[in-house]
This record gives C-alpha cells, structure tokens and sequence, in this order.
C-alpha cells in the first residue's frame, strides 16, 4: 500500500490559479499515453483538502459531461475541511479535519493493499509529508505557466532528496515524472 501524490501542475509549479480556476490544463487537450488509468485501477481510496473537492462541486456539470457522473470516482473519499460541505450525490464521502494521522490509519484499516490517492491541494500531500507518511509524487507537467497560483508542493525536500524512478514522455503538452519519498527512519 502506497500514498501517491498524483497531480497536474504548470511548468513553474502550480496547480490552479489563485482563484482555482483549472483552465490552464483544458487547454492543453487531448494528451497521449497518459498513467492515469493504470493508476486508477490501483487506488482503493482518495483524499482531498475542501477547494478541490469544491471545484467538483462548482463544476459539477463539466465534470459529468465528462465523465458521465458529477462524482467520477468509486472509491471512498476522505475531504478534509473544517466547514459543512454539501455532499454530492452518488459520492461515497468521509469529511474530516485536523490531524492526518488517525485519518490514514483509519483509511488504512478499510482498503487493505490498494493505494492512497492524494488528489490535492499541495499543502495537504504536504501535511502527509511532515507526518512521514507519503511515498510517492506523481507529477505531470503541462508545457505551460501561469506566474502564480495554488501551489504544487509548498515544502522543502533536498536531504535526502526525492528519487526519480521514472520519466514518461506525454507529447508535446506534457511530460510525467514519478518520485519516490524516502519514509525518514525517525521522526
Ligand atoms: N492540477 C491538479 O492536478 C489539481 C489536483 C488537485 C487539486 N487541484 C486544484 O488546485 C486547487 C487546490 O486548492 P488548495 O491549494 O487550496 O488545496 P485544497 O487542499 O484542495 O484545499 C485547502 C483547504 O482544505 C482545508 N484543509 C486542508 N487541510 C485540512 C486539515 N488538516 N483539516 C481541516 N481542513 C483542512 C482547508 O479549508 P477549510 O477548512 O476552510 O475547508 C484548506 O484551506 C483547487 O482549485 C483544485 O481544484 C488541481
């Protein structure tokens, strides 16, 4: 069982605008050879800070249109907020807050050997990242840049640093490169 960071982000590193706008990323289309679904196919459970979880809702329409469905995941989803959020229909959802750490032993006890997806924002694969509990980043770059935004990963790795295992060529709009986190032994 690993936790993945999978996620899109801009050459200069981010994942939305500051006004949670994705429209960057629709304009790059179409894009080839993309992991996602073998990816997928392995996730037994996402996890999401409430702005992603609201641009799903907020989009609902384009999200369906889509994929068929206003929630396009079958697996359990842990949304963590400290507000009310209304649910959206079909989804099978956990609200939760505060400490991430009895939330991924709880996700642990329900999926077994599949995956943890972590859908973002980066601040929250960040805080998985401080409790030493994140594995993996995958991370596919678009060929282009927005200045600034929501960031990707607003943390500071360098010792040891992140190990590349893979780099996956996506066309010209986007490359992908996956990472593993090396767990620290003490923390
Ligand atoms: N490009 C991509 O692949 C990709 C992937 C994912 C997301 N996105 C987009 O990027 C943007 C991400 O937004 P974001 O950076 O603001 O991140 P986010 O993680 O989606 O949302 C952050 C909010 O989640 C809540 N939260 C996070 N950790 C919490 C905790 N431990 N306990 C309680 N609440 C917690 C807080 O809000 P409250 O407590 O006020 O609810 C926090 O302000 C969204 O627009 C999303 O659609 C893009």
């Amino acid at each position: 069982m690993k936790v993945q960071y999978f996620a899109a982000s801009t050459l200069d590193g981010f994942i939305a605008t500051e006004d949670d706008s994705l429209e960057w990323l629709f304009a790059l289309g179409e894009l080839d050879n993309s992991s996602y679904p073998t990816f997928i196919a392995n996730v037994g459970a996402l996890v999401m800070g409430s702005a992603t979880y609201e641009w799903i809702l907020n989009n609902a329409e384009q999200v369906a249109a889509e994929t068929g469905s206003p929630w396009p995941y079958t697996q359990p989803t842990w949304v963590f907020s400290s507000r009310e959020l209304p649910l959206i229909e079909g989804a099978n959802i956990h609200f939760v807050q505060g400490d991430i750490t009895p939330v991924y032993a709880e996700i642990q006890s329900i999926i077994e050997d599949k995956n943890i997806w972590i859908v973002g924002g980066g601040e929250l694969a960040g805080q998985f990242y401080d409790a030493n509990l994140l594995d993996e980043l995958i991370i596919q770059i678009g060929s282009v840049t927005l200045g600034k935004g929501k960031a990707l990963f607003p943390r500071s790795v360098f010792a040891p640093t992140l190990k590349l295992i893979s780099v996956h060529h996506m066309g010209e709009g986007m490359v992908e490169l996956h990472y593993s986190v090396d767990r620290k032994t003490e923390i």
